[in-house]
């Protein structure tokens, strides 16, 4: 069996990713330091595949607790990097904290994988890294432009520290490197999701809060763009979608069937909806209202972008399945669920 690492693994993308990788039968090591998530995800995780993985509680900025994770684990055969600070308004506010949580601890992984005798390593990052394209759909290689916070630079120079890495160390190193667009919605069990602490920076947790009254009214960030309703248009996939692209990406490096030691592919649906959109697709799919008022525009956000998933659809033979409509039934149901359980 397969043994695969997952930093960040009781996180959003992570868990979600964790059961995909258990349901295609390997075994997975979860190390995340529960800085923005909470070890009952553990639970959930074990209810939906019956297995409950092994779990440390560690800093990836902790070299020598990683290496001594390693050296307890023994032959592990692939790394997925997802544990990072995500929070893009906080990124601004707290600059050093982000670089160092997510350099440090990405350098930390690349430096101790030659030790160890691991090769192949997923990263997590973002369409971010495209600010706002000139030409839409956005493709791999579409130019990497300036960052509009210290969160995306960071995105942005962990590619590049891969990259450089990799060259040093062409036969050390096999690398994919994936560009998430906007992951919305949870498990189809409702026993794992996005569980944001405090309030909610993203669109979808914040409109399923408001939607069950947690949240007294959710603003809509400018409908002064130039789209067709004014709101801002992202690329919207399913969790779920996204979680099985890694499990894919873990058995192309397996299998030998890389095309180069660092491959980089875009995770979108090559649909791009509006916030006004995402909101009355959510109110019909759900029948639930979700007050809302237009107010101005958040600042660095970018007008529009959306995917050409192309190179991901042919090369890597995945393509998000899920409708936008049984992904926000998905979001909804796990708002629900979380309510339950406070009750
Ligand atoms: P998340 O915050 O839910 O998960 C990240 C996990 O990493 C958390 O459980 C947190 O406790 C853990 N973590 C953070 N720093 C750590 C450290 N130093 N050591 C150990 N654990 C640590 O975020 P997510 O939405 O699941 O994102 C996962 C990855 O995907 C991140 O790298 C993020 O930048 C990237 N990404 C997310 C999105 C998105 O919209 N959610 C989009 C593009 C890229
Ligand atoms: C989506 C749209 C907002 C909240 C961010 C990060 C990106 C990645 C994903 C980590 C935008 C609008 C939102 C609200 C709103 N994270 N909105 N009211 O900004 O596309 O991307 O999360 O990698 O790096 O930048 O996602 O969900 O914050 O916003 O109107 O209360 O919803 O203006 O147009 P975004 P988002």
């Amino acid at each position: 069996m397969s043994k695969v690492l997952v930093t960040g693994g009781t996180g959003y993308i992570g868990s979600h990713t964790v059961v995909e990788l258990i349901n295609e039968g390997f075994e997975v090591v979860i190390v995340d330091n529960l800085s923005n998530s909470n070890v009952e995800v553990l639970n959930g995780i074990e209810k939906i595949t019956g297995v409950r993985p092994a779990f440390e509680n560690i800093d990836c900025v902790d070299y020598v607790a990683m290496d001594n994770m390693m050296d307890k684990y023994g032959k592990i055969d692939a790394i997925i990097h997802f544990a990072a600070s995500k929070a893009v308004g906080e990124s601004v506010e707290k600059p050093l904290l982000y670089y160092r949580n997510n350099l440090v601890s990405l350098i930390n992984l690349l430096q101790l994988m030659p030790v160890h005798k691991i090769k192949n390593f997923v990263f997590s990052s973002s369409c971010t890294v495209y600010g706002q394209p000139d030409i839409l759909p956005v493709t791999e290689g579409a130019p990497i432009k300036p960052a509009l916070s210290p969160y995306g630079n960071t995105k942005q120079i962990g590619e590049e520290i891969i990259r450089d890495t990799i060259y040093a160390n062409p036969t050390s190193y096999q690398s994919i490197v994936l560009r998430y667009f906007n992951p919305i919605g949870a498990h189809a069990s409702a026993e794992i999701g996005e569980l944001p602490n405090g309030v909610p920076n993203n669109l979808l947790p914040f409109v399923t809060q408001t939607a069950i009254g947690l949240r007294k009214q959710l603003q809509v960030f400018g409908n002064d763009y130039d789209t067709p309703d004014g709101s801002c248009i992202r690329d919207y996939i399913h969790v779920v979608d996204l979680a099985k692209a890694h499990v894919i990406a873990v058995k192309r490096m397996l299998d030998g069937k890389s095309g180069d030691s660092l491959e980089t592919f875009n995770l979108g649906t090559g649909r791009g909806l509006s916030v006004l959109e995402i909101i009355k697709t959510f109110e019909e799919v759900n029948q639930v209202k979700v007050p809302y008022k237009i107010v101005s525009r958040r600042e660095g956000d970018i007008e529009k972008v959306w995917a050409d998933p192309t190179y991901a659809n042919e090369v890597l033979g995945w393509k998000a399945m899920e409708t936008v409509e049984e992904t926000l039934r998905s979001a909804w149901a796990w708002e629900l669920n979380l309510a339950n359980r406070k009750n």
